[in-house]
């Protein structure tokens, strides 16, 4: 296997890191794309510490393979990036300006830090604060979306903004040629999202996953439609689901399961349906970027990471 800045640095053994997302990212999600040999990570969201801790704890007693917690900075809990920093191997963020602050609290526990960018400028800030690396995110990547330029020219502007540290290429990547390419266009690292929205592990609802597998290629729609909760906040969907959701009447789209408390959703809300959602699934936030035409069926992420690596 080819080793990478990104491999020596994070000591996996595949230079593919599963994308944080949120909910779908389940501990059983990020465990098994770390034993496959990737980076698994496992989302934060706005959880408190306690949870994070748990979370850690539990990937942490079923695989010696190292694992990361993403966190969305418009939800984020300081107490809980501290938390991260004591048990994960990266702490990543996304989302606003890097905070050397955020990044120092990880660091003191141990942790890598990194920082999903979508511009140069955002690189250098993130370099700045102390990332130990970045992710470029093209414009292509489903769910939020920071920048506005595609992959290859981010890719570019990224890796001569900070050459010292290595640089994760995202967005649009889905199968084993778009993986291999991404490296010798400079990327120590390809980061996959949506592929593994329809990998057993994730909590997915089971509507969402087909909804990726029968769209086509030209079927995502960049939009601020989805704004309840966060809004003025760009994001990658199928387009289907905007169309359904203009046309939904009522305010609330179904149910989301918090434990054992049940959450109306708002038409138009942020999260994206999970295995437990009820309603119409089909008005609620589906994320995807241009990826997704390689998502063919619901599979375990193990056969995700040994497809995508096939060439490597
Ligand atoms: C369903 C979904 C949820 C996402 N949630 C997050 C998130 O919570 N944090 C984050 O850093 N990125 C999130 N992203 C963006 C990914 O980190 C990544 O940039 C994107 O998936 C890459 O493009 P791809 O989906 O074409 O592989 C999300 C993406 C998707 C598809």
């Amino acid at each position: 296997m080819l080793t990478t800045r990104f491999t020596e640095l994070v000591g996996c053994r595949i230079p593919l890191q599963q994308a944080g997302m949120g909910g779908v990212t389940t501990v059983d999600l990020g465990v098994a794309v770390s034993e496959a040999g990737g980076l698994g990570m496992i989302g934060a969201g706005g959880l408190p510490a306690d949870d994070v801790r748990s979370r850690i704890e539990e990937a942490a007693s079923r695989t010696a393979a190292p694992f990361g917690i993403n966190f969305l900075m418009p939800f984020v809990d300081s107490s809980a990036v501290e938390a991260a920093g004591q048990g994960a191997r990266l702490v990543e963020f996304f989302y606003a300006d890097p905070d050397p602050k955020l990044v120092d609290l990880a660091h003191k526990g141990g942790a890598l830090t990194a920082w999903q960018v979508g511009d140069a400028e955002e690189a250098r800030k993130a370099e700045q604060a102390g990332c130990d690396l970045v992710i470029a995110q093209g414009v292509e990547a489903g769910g939020h979306v920071r920048g506005t330029i595609g992959l290859l020219p981010l890719l570019d502007a990224v890796l001569q903004a900070v050459p010292d540290i290595p640089v994760v290429a995202a967005g649009g990547i889905g199968t084993a040629r778009a993986v291999k390419a991404v490296l010798p266009a400079g990327a120590d690292a390809a980061r996959v999202g949506t592929r593994f929205v329809a990998a057993e592990e994730a909590d997915t609802h089971p509507d969402y996953a087909e909804a990726l597998v029968q769209a086509r290629a030209q079927d995502t729609v960049l939009t601020t439609a989805f704004e309840v909760m966060w809004p003025d906040a760009p994001h990658r969907v199928l387009k289907s689901c905007v169309d359904a959701a203009g046309a939904f009447e009522g305010d609330s789209v179904g149910e989301l399961a918090m434990g054992d408390m049940k959450m109306p959703l708002p038409r138009f809300a942020v999260p994206c349906p999970g295995r437990t959602t009820t309603g119409t699934i089909s008005a609620m936030a589906l994320y995807a970027g241009q990826s997704f035409g390689a998502v063919t069926k619901v599979q375990p992420a193990a056969d995700i990471v040994k497809e995508l690596s096939a060439d490597l």
